[in-house]
């Protein structure tokens, strides 16, 4: 398997996910990683929403503009990820369609993958408690409960996570990035 030679040819490139709580998107940020790692990529950055909550974005809430301002964070450092040469995977519900296309344009080279999963069914996942908490009134501005989730209108990949397993959505995903001609020329054999 070749390895990608940076210094002769460093496309990166951003995967933004995008989609409710529990839709599946960092389940799916981890394979992909994992999948890029198998090919010879040696780093990949994943931003999910969780964890750069906890650092970059600390302090920030849940209104449409502390959302606003997280997602405008993040797509800053997928930014200087990608004109690097870093391939990296955003996994934040990033639920404002006008946000995400200002990175779009900011960045070029990205892939908006929507993590398509209906509401009833992110509900009875629920992951982390946190719907249960946010009916019950314990959390306010919840996404998809009194907080807007704008889905993309043109994605580049809808993932449906209720159709579809983690394995066929990452097979999704690598083809569209082989087809954006985003893989180093010297890894696309490997896919
Ligand atoms: S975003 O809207 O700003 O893109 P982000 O992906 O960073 O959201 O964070 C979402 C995560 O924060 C959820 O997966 C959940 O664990 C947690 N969370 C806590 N409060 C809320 C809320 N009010 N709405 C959505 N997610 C919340």
């Amino acid at each position: 398997m070749s390895k990608p030679n940076t210094m002769l040819d460093n496309k990166g490139f951003t995967l933004w996910f995008t989609g409710l709580s529990s839709s599946g998107k960092t389940t799916l940020a981890l394979l992909i990683s994992d999948r890029l790692k198998e090919h010879g990529y040696q780093n990949i950055e994943i931003l999910d929403g969780d964890i750069v909550r906890t650092n970059l974005s600390k302090g920030l809430g849940f209104s449409k503009e502390d959302r606003m301002t997280n997602m405008r964070r993040v797509g800053f450092v997928c930014h200087l990820l990608t004109r690097n040469g870093v391939p990296n995977i955003a996994a934040l519900i990033s639920p404002y369609a006008e946000i995400r296309d200002e990175i779009r344009t900011k960045i070029g080279n990205f892939i908006e993958v929507y993590i398509k999963c209906s509401l009833e069914a992110c509900e009875k996942r629920d992951v982390k408690g946190l719907y249960k908490k946010a009916r019950a009134g314990f959390i306010k501005d919840f996404t998809g409960i009194d907080s807007p989730y704008e889905p993309p209108i043109n994605p580049d990949v809808i993932c449906d996570s209720e159709k579809e397993n983690p394995e066929q959505c990452a097979d999704k995903i690598i083809d569209k990035i082989k087809s954006l001609g985003y893989f180093s020329t010297n890894m696309e054999n490997s896919f």
